[in-house]
């Protein structure tokens, strides 16, 4: 079956309070329109409608991101569901087949849940999504007679006996979009909110003779996003999804609660991944790798062996070869860390290349920046690097290097050299003793005067 998405992403989200249009707050640091979009990329849709409204150039700049063939549709004034459909009807001309709508702000839908409103399209010519609400609120209701949907009641608009009906509009629907433009055509606005309501189309196709039924999913799946309270609740869902979904391809999350994933987040098997880690977007975890507790990634890859952590930081550009090892209070940005390479100690290396097998001491820092640029470190292989080294770049140290500890680099080391830049020690015999005397006469003398 041929397919077009119609994503509705019109509304202010006022409830929310802010300033970012509803359906660009993100999920897992994903807009919740992506999330809505990947939901249904299961249908392959032949093209995606997204109709938005309050902070459409956001809204067009994100689609655009996920999805450049992707249309976006102005809804200058949002006027109802109904309306809102309805500005996809020119995008759509030329396409036969079936529409299928969604709202940018229920990011949860399963894939399988899709596929089976498609399914009830062989023997139905609009399908409803529908869920048993746990509190129905202020859903639409559907109202049923056996398998066929008569209609929908919006709660504005219900009698006391609808609103005793608890199953209730998800707001997806799916019908040959012919079918459904021409639905909508007759939609009116005579209703309590006075909107056009989407939902009126159902009684109009029924009148029709249409046959038309609702495929229910649980609720979970129906969420929406209105406040930011339904957003950390929505978060929560998609952390307990993907956790599952980890461990289920042979990661070990050794508290599973406590690690935080991107929608981006992927992970090899046979990793490991200690407590309280936290996934920023863009990281991607081989096989075999040890995350430890209290690190946090992100923009970052890891490869097969590597170990992070506890408590490391991997920023945007940190490429760790396999078997690195990068340790405790050590951050990483734009750098290649080589293959065994270990900078496993209080360090900061960032826009480097650190060559395999190289050892960088505790407390190196690779003085990138000089308050206008940055500027790059390379450092080669088997280099070993002594604590408290600072890296005044731009700098090149060769294969085999080595620096002493404290040392200030300030130009490049040959191969196989040794750099030494500090002051040189000179031990006063005796000396120790006389100040210490010196000392505790003064303080003596004060306490007296006191
Ligand atoms: C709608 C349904 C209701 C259903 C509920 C599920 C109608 C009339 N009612 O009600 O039966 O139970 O969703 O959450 O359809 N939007 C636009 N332009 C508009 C109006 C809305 O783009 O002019 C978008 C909103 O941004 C949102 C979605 O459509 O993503 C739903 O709109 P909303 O106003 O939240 O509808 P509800 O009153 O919740
Ligand atoms: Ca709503």
């Amino acid at each position: 079956m041929t397919t077009a998405l119609v994503i509705l992403a019109a509304g202010k989200g006022t409830r929310m309070k802010s300033d970012l249009p509803k359906v660009l707050h993100p999920i897992a640091h994903a807009p919740m329109l992506v999330h809505a979009m990947r939901a249904a990329a299961v249908l392959s849709p032949e093209r995606t409608v997204v109709v938005a409204g309050h902070g459409a150039d956001d809204v067009r700049k994100a689609v655009a991101v996920e999805d450049e063939t992707a249309q976006v549709v102005l809804q200058e004034e949002q006027l109802g569901t109904a309306h809102a459909v309805d500005q996809a009807r020119e995008a759509l001309t030329g396409f036969s087949g079936d529409v299928v709508v969604l709202y940018g702000d229920t990011p949860f839908l399963q894939p399988d849940t899709l596929e089976r409103m498609v399914a009830a399209r062989a023997t139905h010519d609009l399908v409803i999504l529908g869920f048993e609400a746990a509190d129905p609120a202020r859903y639409g209701r559907l109202v049923m007679q056996g398998d066929t949907l008569e209609r929908i009641v919006e709660f504005k608009d219900a009698s006391d006996e609808e609103r005793a009906i608890t199953f209730c509009n998800s707001g997806l629907m799916a019908c040959d979009s012919k079918t459904l433009f021409s639905l909508i055509s007759e939609v009116g606005n005579g209703n309590a909110a006075g909107e056009y309501y989407l939902t009126d189309i159902v009684e109009i196709a029924r009148s029709r003779g249409l046959k038309v039924t609702a495929v229910a999913c649980d609720e979970e799946q129906t969420l929406g996003v209105n406040s930011r309270a339904d957003l950390a609740a929505a978060d929560t869902v998609f952390q307990t999804r993907a956790r599952a979904e980890l461990l289920d391809l042979g990661v070990t999350l050794m508290a599973p609660e406590t690690v935080y994933l991107a929608a981006d987040t992927v992970i090899g098997r046979d990793t490991v991944i200690e407590p309280n880690v936290v996934f920023g977007p863009g990281v991607t975890v081989e096989s075999g790798a040890t995350i430890r507790a209290f690190s946090h990634l992100e923009g970052c890859h890891v490869s097969q062996g590597a170990v992070v952590g506890p408590y490391a930081r991997l920023r945007p550009g940190a490429e760790l070869a396999e078997n690195a090892k990068v340790g405790n209070f050590v951050e990483i940005k734009n750098a290649e860390i080589g293959e065994g390479a270990k900078v496993n100690h209080l360090s900061y290396v960032g826009d480097a290349s650190v060559g395999t097998a190289t050892n960088i001491g505790a407390g190196t820092i690779t003085c990138n920046y000089d308050g206008v640029m940055k500027h790059r470190t390379e450092i080669g292989e088997n280099v070993f690097i002594g604590s408290n080294t600072m890296l005044v770049a731009p700098v090149t140290l060769g294969d085999g290097a080595m620096t002493a500890t404290g040392t200030v680099v300030t130009k490049n080391v040959d191969p196989d050299a040794l750099a030494v830049a500090r002051a040189r020690q000179e031990n006063k015999p005796g000396y120790a003793r006389k100040l210490f005397d010196m000392l505790k006469a003064k303080k003596a003398r004060q306490n007296k005067g006191a």
